[in-house]
């Protein structure tokens, strides 16, 4: 039988099997060994974003360029694609998918990836779509690498402790982690935010539904000593109705090199990046600090993935 992600789209991370992240992850650990291959000759990549991106889309690029595969791309879609002319995401997906074998979609509305997958199914194309950030919905491949970054530094994704903090209500990145930490026993969630931008109730519907224990409050300072892992998010500026809130909210939380100080020493400092101010300058000195690796893991957990993509066994 072929691994459970041959053909198939990445669309949320609670798709992701126990079993499939222990596959891929040894699959992303022999990339540290092994930059490129040609597992995805004669590929065609149609990387299609709608919004911002630094990481997402260079470490993708990367990885698509060391396994052989090409790619077409546009880095600013709302701008320089047909999208501008009022062309509907439907369209625009059913003809990029004769163009490409996978689209890497970046989109502002949550539901833009299973649209597409969807559309594209109902007419019985299926060409895989990786879900590469929509909206304040998810953003499964960051979260596995985030995921990636923990099982490295404590060799389990299993009774790990993780305080989220930040803005929980637009950030997608810590959405998806939550879903994959629930799949795992012994996991407990810190959640620490304003009360204005708490984590969505459908996050601890499924948490409560996995049994995994988590809290809700506004500092971090009682599980700072505790945790094996702060996990700091910014402030999604762009996603606020109102723009005097997030300049209010913005600077009411911060890991400060104080606060830091206090973790644990086998702790992680984790960031999907990019940070604008919540972390203190100085604490990228720190040994907890753990955000450059996760960025660096970004390339070698997309070819793990790709690759199981791409290839059946
Ligand atoms: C994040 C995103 O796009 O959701 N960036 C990333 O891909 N690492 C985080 C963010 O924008 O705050």
């Amino acid at each position: 039988v072929p691994n459970p992600l041959f053909g198939k789209s990445i669309i949320w991370s609670q798709d992701f099997h126990p079993d499939i992240l222990e596959d891929l992850f040894a699959r992303t650990y022999r990339y540290t060994h092994q930059r490129s291959n040609s597992m995805l000759h004669n590929k065609r990549f149609v990387m299609l974003f709608y919004e911002p991106s630094t990481r997402t889309r260079f470490s993708f690029e990367a990885a698509i360029d060391d396994l052989g595969g090409s790619r077409i791309s546009t880095e600013s879609a709302m701008h320089f694609s047909s999208a501008t002319k009022g062309e509907t995401l439907e369209d625009t997906i059913r003809v990029m998918s004769a163009y490409g074998d996978c689209i890497v979609l970046r989109h502002p509305e949550e539901d833009a990836a299973m649209r597409a997958r969807d559309f594209l199914q109902s007419q019985d194309i299926w060409t895989p779509i990786i879900n590469a950030g929509c909206g304040k919905g998810q953003h499964p491949t960051q979260s596995l690498i985030d995921l990636y970054t923990l099982y490295k530094a404590f060799g389990r994704m299993k009774d790990l402790t993780i305080a989220v903090v930040g803005d929980l209500k637009h950030g997608r990145t810590v959405r998806s982690l939550a879903y994959l930490l629930g799949k795992f026993r012994g996991n407990k969630i810190h959640f620490v935010s304003p009360v204005e931008l708490s984590v969505g109730y459908d996050i601890l519907a499924y948490l409560n539904r996995h049994e995994t224990p988590f809290t809700q409050s506004t500092s971090l300072d009682p599980y700072i000593e505790e945790v094996d892992a702060v996990y700091m998010t910014r402030t999604q500026e762009e996603r606020f109705e109102n723009k005097d809130d997030s300049k209010r909210l913005k600077g009411s939380y911060r890991l400060t090199t104080a606060l830091a100080e206090r973790m644990r020493r086998d702790a992680l400092i984790m960031h999907p990046l990019p940070k604008v101010g919540e972390i203190d300058e100085e604490v990228y000195r720190l040994p907890q600090a753990a955000f450059y690796q996760q960025s660096d893991n970004g390339v070698l957990v997309r070819k793990a993935l790709l690759e199981m993509m791409f290839s059946p066994n």
